[in-house]
């Protein structure tokens, strides 16, 4: 269970993750095409202790490559369109990475035999509360193209385990901060 693959390795959230990852001693490599979001810098202090592959995740066929190559035990997917308000200017990117990449790497995880996959989400999907907090069980009710497609990838995630017994936990974070 120690082989990682992580997606989206160098944003702002998976880049702590993978720094972590392979101080604990996982055997750790990361996916990313560096888009505006991606700096590969922020993994400078591990250094030659992970791989790294340029790859979209939107391009199955280099994806299916690094699947054979790594044999990865565990997918953790970071990688997406991430800022709301770019999704409102170009909303077919978003579904694109987010939609359609999610569902290479699931694909790819079904053949291979994933032990893990673990669905990076956000608390987005579950749209604007004026009081209170949300709920696990809340409805879904996604209002931005971003949210539409972070919804998408969750229930992607769910289908692959309800379907076809996919091991995937899906996680939805609300806003992270920090250097
Ligand atoms: N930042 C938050 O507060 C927050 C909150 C809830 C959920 N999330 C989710 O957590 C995950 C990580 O968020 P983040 O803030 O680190 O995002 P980020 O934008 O900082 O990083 C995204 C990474 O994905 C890569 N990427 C984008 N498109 C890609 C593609 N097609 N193929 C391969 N790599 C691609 C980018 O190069 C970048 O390194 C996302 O799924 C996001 O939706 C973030």
């Amino acid at each position: 269970m120690k082989r990682l693959l992580v997606t989206g390795g160098a944003g702002f959230i998976g880049s702590a993750f993978v720094r972590l990852a392979v101080k604990e001693g996982y055997d750790v490599s990361v996916v990313d095409v560096l888009t505006y979001a991606g700096d590969i810098k922020r993994l400078d202090e591990i250094e030659g202790r992970y791989r790294f592959y340029k790859v979209d995740i939107i391009d199955i066929i280099a994806l299916d490559e690094v699947f054979k190559k790594e044999k990865p035990k565990i997918v953790v997917h970071f990688a997406a369109e991430s800022h709301v308000d770019r999704s409102i200017l170009n909303p077919a990117t978003f579904l694109r990475t987010n939609v359609e990449g999610t569902l290479n790497l699931l694909e790819l995880s079904k053949k291979h035999d994933i032990q893990l996959f673990m669905n990076i989400s956000t608390d987005e999907v579950y749209g604007e509360i004026i009081d209170g907090k949300f709920r696990e069980d809340f409805p879904l009710v996604p209002n931005s193209p971003y949210s539409v497609s972070k919804a998408s990838q969750d229930m992607l995630g769910r289908a692959y385990y309800r379907t076809y017994g996919l091991p995937v936990i899906t996680i939805r974070a609300s806003n992270n901060y920090g250097p």
